[in-house]
């Protein structure tokens, strides 16, 4: 006779990447341990009848604590981030461990531990920042830290302070394919950018919506097809972060359709926004509040996102969840004296990784643009294989961890900044209708929020040590 349950999930529906069906779900130990037609001797039992029982959400796209070189302030910690995140249905997220230029990056790391230990909701891994790659770093550290499991690493081709050149990009990729770590790009051509903002300004175009024009699509194109290029000369699976529209997804199309290794995020930024939010009202500074890189784009571009979520040419669907206050304490906030002599001023970023599940669902799900699995592919499974946190994360099979999450898709809510439990000020996705919420997160069988109440302590979330990218299993690259 098996061992009493702790746990029965009774009478939802299981929704998969792959499948959907009718069943109970008995956890023993943080561990999903039976999946049949009827389940029971459990300590507990909860009642899913009418709820989907979904792999938990990984966000695979966070920014926490981050310092910044300005002195505006991140408005989310690791507390706050992962309280949100769970409230929004997920139950991993994979914040940045982002190396300072002259700073060692098994520093960064560790400081980055220091500031998550005991302080999570949800289970947390890293990705590293490579912003300064010395000798050093590319011969000795970043090696360890794949080793030791940090095995995706983010490289910029915009910003001052992290944009490498091509020849550093080039360097970074091949110890990627060498150390076997899947490298996810931050594409936009820096000096495009520079050029067009300098040009805004002379024009007195300096309101925040001019963001929008400075940060180009044609930069975030010719910087996708640049980081494609490289990563076929180099032989390596890359992934291409946070694209916004038509233009670099056709490249990653093109590369995707010569059989290369092209992998792609997108965000809900990109299908709900578009560049006429950066106006605010009357082009005022309300528009700083949409202030990302890249920038939403327009109504085309949004429906060319649709088809790659709906094809495939998108595997991951993360938040970019990157908070700054908009008022904030004493000038750290968006709407800073400096950040309204000009957009380039403006903190980029927004908050997000409550409302991306929500948003996905209801504009994806509910409207029937995607199926139920291909929105768990998108949100949760793809980021665990991408991630190397599969199977332990990202699936309902005997064995996985018993991250859940129960979503009820009849649900209606309204998105609003006093409902949503991150630290920042405000929501960009405010007023917006949603059908389909989660109504309970499971991390390792412990409920951790409950009907939008978070139920555990802080310090439940550990940090998961993570395998080799699905990327890389197979030999070569590109
Ligand atoms: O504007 C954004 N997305 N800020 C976050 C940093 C990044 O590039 O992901
Ligand atoms: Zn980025
Ligand atoms: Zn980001």
């Amino acid at each position: 006779m098996r061992e009493r349950l702790d746990l029965i999930i009774r009478g939802g529906t299981l929704v998969t990447a792959s499948d959907r069906y009718r069943a109970d779900l008995g956890v023993k130990d943080g561990r999903i341990v039976e999946i049949a037609a009827a389940l029971s001797d459990a300590d507990e039992v909860i009642d899913a009848t009418g709820l989907l029982v979904l792999p938990g959400g990984i966000d695979a796209h966070v920014h926490l604590a981050q310092p910044t070189s300005d002195g505006t302030v991140m408005a989310d910690d690791f507390e706050t981030g992962t309280r949100s995140a769970a409230a929004g249905g997920n139950t991993t997220v994979l914040p940045f461990a982002m190396q300072q230029k002259g700073s060692s990056l098994r520093d960064c790391v560790q400081d980055y531990h220091s500031k998550a230990e005991g302080q999570c909701y949800t289970d947390i891994s890293f990705h590293l920042v490579i912003s300064d790659p010395t000798p050093q770093v590319l011969g000795q550290e970043l090696p360890a830290l794949v080793r030791d499991g940090y095995t995706s690493f983010k490289v910029f081709m915009t910003y001052d302070d992290l944009v490498l050149n091509d020849a550093e990009l080039l360097e970074v990729f091949d110890v990627a394919r060498r150390e076997r770590a899947l490298v996810m790009v931050h594409a936009e051509g820096h000096d495009a950018i520079k050029y067009m903002t300098q040009r805004l300004e002379d024009e007195g175009k300096t309101a925040p919506y001019y963001h929008a024009e400075a940060h180009h699509q044609a930069a975030e194109r010719e910087a996708t097809h640049r980081a494609i290029s490289h990563a076929q000369m180099t032989d390596v699976p890359v992934m291409i972060v946070h694209v916004s529209g038509r233009d670099p997804m056709e490249q990653i199309q093109w590369a995707q359709r010569r059989g290369m290794k092209v992998h792609a995020e997108t965000c809900p930024q990109y299908i709900v926004l578009t560049r006429d939010d950066l106006k605010g009202l009357n082009m005022d500074f309300e528009g700083a509040k949409y202030v990302c890189s890249p920038p939403p784009r327009d109504s085309d571009s949004q429906a060319a996102i649709w088809e790659g979520l709906r094809d495939g040419t998108f595997d991951v669907f993360s938040s970019d969840h990157c908070p700054f206050y908009f008022d904030g304490p004493e000038n750290t906030g968006k709407d800073n004296p400096k950040a309204r002599t000009s957009f380039k001023w403006v903190p980029n970023g927004i908050p997000g990784v409550e409302t991306r599940l929500p948003i996905l669902f209801s504009e994806g799900v509910s409207k029937g643009r995607i199926s139920l699995e291909r929105f768990v592919a998108l949100t949760s499974t793809n980021p665990a294989k991408l991630y190397g946190l599969y199977p332990q994360k990202g699936a309902l099979v005997i064995g996985a961890d018993a991250d859940i999450t129960l979503w009820d898709p009849t649900k209606t809510a309204v998105i609003s900044q006093d409902k949503l439990h991150h630290g920042c000020d405000y929501t960009p996705y405010e007023g917006m209708r949603i059908t389909g919420w989660p109504t309970r997160t499971i991390l390792r069988g412990e409920t951790i929020v409950l009907n939008g109440g978070i139920v555990a302590k802080m310090g439940v979330g550990t940090y998961q040590t993570r395998g080799t990218s699905a990327a890389l299993d197979t030999l070569g690259g590109n």
